[in-house]
């Protein structure tokens, strides 16, 4: 479609991707897609239900009779699992723990993957993910990739744990982000990795708004050219 617009943002976890994204979008109208939510929400579902996380087939069975849905509501974005918000319960940590797994299938990334191109058909997106640019959306006009230190990334981390009133320590959370990167870019199936044409940004100094200046200059420098 003619004039939609859409901007890809990959990058290893705790890079800053969904804050970054939030307030890109917003700025712009654009509507904000987080397709690792998508993930989390299929992986607390198999979880509640006690399935088998290794078995590829019951996962996407389970997809195919899971309603996901990512409400814009007020400043924050919510997310549904067949009606049940489940917004704060799939960034607890079992969720965490086991969604790299849940991801790695083919057959259950194919059908995220339709649904995030769905989403993206008719409006002017900012989706964040780990194959954006390389896989979901190949020919967004702008294509970001976030980088940051594992120790920054631990430290932003502990901050959001934080305001939730958990206090885990620094080195397990450093260990968990680094175990996480390991299997989203050695996995077989859309590894995370820099698209060819994607603006690598390291955000380990920057601040969320420096971040977002730099994104929206490309976008606006897109948009006149
Ligand atoms: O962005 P996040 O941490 O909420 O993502 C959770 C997991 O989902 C992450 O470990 C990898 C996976 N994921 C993916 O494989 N592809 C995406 N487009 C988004 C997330």
């Amino acid at each position: 479609m003619e004039n939609l617009f859409q901007v890809a943002i990959d990058g290893p976890a705790a890079a800053g991707k969904s804050t970054v994204a939030k307030i890109t979008a917003k700025t712009l109208g654009f509507v904000y897609i987080d397709t690792g939510a998508m993930y989390r929400s299929l992986t607390y579902k198999a979880l509640k239900q006690k399935k088998d996380l290794n078995d590829a087939r019951q996962l996407k069975k389970l997809l195919n009779q899971t309603e996901i849905k990512l409400v814009q509501e007020g400043s924050g974005q919510k997310v549904y699992v067949d009606g049940e918000d489940v917004t704060e319960r799939i960034r607890y940590p079992d969720v965490s723990e086991h969604v790299s797994l849940v991801s790695s299938f083919e057959d259950v990334r194919t059908e995220m993957v339709n649904r995030q191109r769905k989403l993206a058909e008719s409006c002017s997106v900012v989706m964040d993910g780990r194959d954006i640019g390389t896989h979901v959306l190949p020919d967004a006009q702008v294509k970001i990739f976030l980088i940051a230190s594992v120790d920054e990334r631990a430290v932003r981390r502990y901050r959001e744990e934080e305001l939730k009133g958990r206090h885990p320590s620094m080195e397990s959370l450093r260990e968990a982000i680094a175990l996480r990167d390991k299997k989203d870019m050695e996995r077989e199936v859309s590894p995370l990795v820099k698209a060819d044409d994607a603006i690598a940004l390291d955000t380990t100094s920057l601040t969320i708004d420096e971040v977002v200046e730099q994104i929206l200059h490309f976008v606006k420098e897109k948009q006149h050219s």
